[in-house]
């Protein structure tokens, strides 16, 4: 696997695979890998003709500076995994190339509405963070395919929204969420829990099955079913952010000409020292 450390790298890299006609699977991380990240990679290869993956924890999208410091850096095991996995290459850019003016001088990327909600509520400034880097990442990498994973739902749209609004020629791909044996969504935030609350976690995902099973059901009181929802994660001892059902499309409530195959329950909760987020598509995607 090429590790490329430079952005001369990455360019040359990209260019000779494009003289090649190979085409590039992309898969944008921030390290500690684990299998949900790989599972991404996985999906990119059967994609393309070679997958590269890019690890860089982007300053830009961290509210909390302390959130920021604690991230999880393995770069040593993340090769490994990487090799193992048969990826072709990995680019590994560093703050100075990212954000060559510094941070607070960076032309950055907005996109509007989808971003203010949800996540972009509660972590200010942080889709702003994610679009600007992943635009930037795009333009390096230049892949035809890019993979992002449906745990993080509204990066997903957003990001989709954004290759659309600016043209970008890249076809962004989501994919399933991996989970762990008790239905806990693989996150390198996993690691901040201790034992008795990675069990705990696991409600999570049991919360987001039962609303799920409701609304399959027939049930539409869906004020009721979030708020079943906030109690049974408080009940188990976390400080729920949201536990709420939206339309795919847009994150807005539900539209009245919507059924349930267009609806996801999301839910964003802090236990311990870990915030978690997930979410259950109602009725599995087509
Ligand atoms: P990171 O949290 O490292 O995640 C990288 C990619 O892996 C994202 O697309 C994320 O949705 C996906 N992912 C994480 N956990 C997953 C799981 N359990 N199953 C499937 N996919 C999973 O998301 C980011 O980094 C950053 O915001 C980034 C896009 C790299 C921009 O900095």
């Amino acid at each position: 696997m090429d590790i490329l450390k430079s952005i001369d790298e990455m360019r040359a890299k990209r260019k000779a695979w494009r003289a090649e006609g190979q085409t590039i699977g992309y898969v944008p991380t921030m390290g500690n890998l684990h299998d949900g990240h790989l599972s991404l990679l996985d999906l990119a290869r059967t994609r393309c003709d070679r997958t590269i993956c890019s690890i860089y924890v982007n300053p830009l999208q961290f509210d909390r500076t302390g959130d920021l410091d604690r991230y999880p850096r393995t770069l040593e095991e993340d090769i490994e995994k990487l090799e193992a996995l048969g990826a072709d290459a990995l680019f590994v850019p560093d703050d100075s190339m990212i954000y060559p003016r510094g941070m607070a001088h960076a032309t950055t990327v907005d996109v509007p509405g989808i971003t203010n909600i949800l996540e972009g509520a509660h972590r200010s400034g942080h889709f702003v963070g994610v679009a600007t880097v992943v635009c930037k990442l795009f333009n390096l990498v230049q892949p035809h395919v890019a993979v992002f994973g449906e745990k993080d739902f509204q990066q997903l749209l957003v990001v989709k929204r954004m290759a659309e609004d600016l043209n970008l020629p890249v076809d962004v791909v989501g994919a399933a969420t991996a989970r762990e044996p008790s239905g806990l969504a693989r996150s390198s935030r996993n690691g901040y829990l201790s034992d008795t609350e990675r069990a705990q976690a696991a409600e999570i995902y049991r919360a987001l099955c039962a609303c799920a099973q409701a609304l399959r059901d027939g049930e539409r009181d869906i004020a009721a079913l979030e708020k079943t929802g906030i109690r049974r994660l408080a009940d188990a001892g976390f400080k729920p952010d949201y536990f709420t059902v939206r339309s795919t499309a847009d994150l807005e409530s539900p539209h009245d000409s919507e059924s349930a195959v267009d609806w996801v329950v999301l839910v964003a909760a802090q236990l311990g020292k870990a915030r978690l987020i997930d979410n259950l598509r109602v009725i599995d995607a087509p």
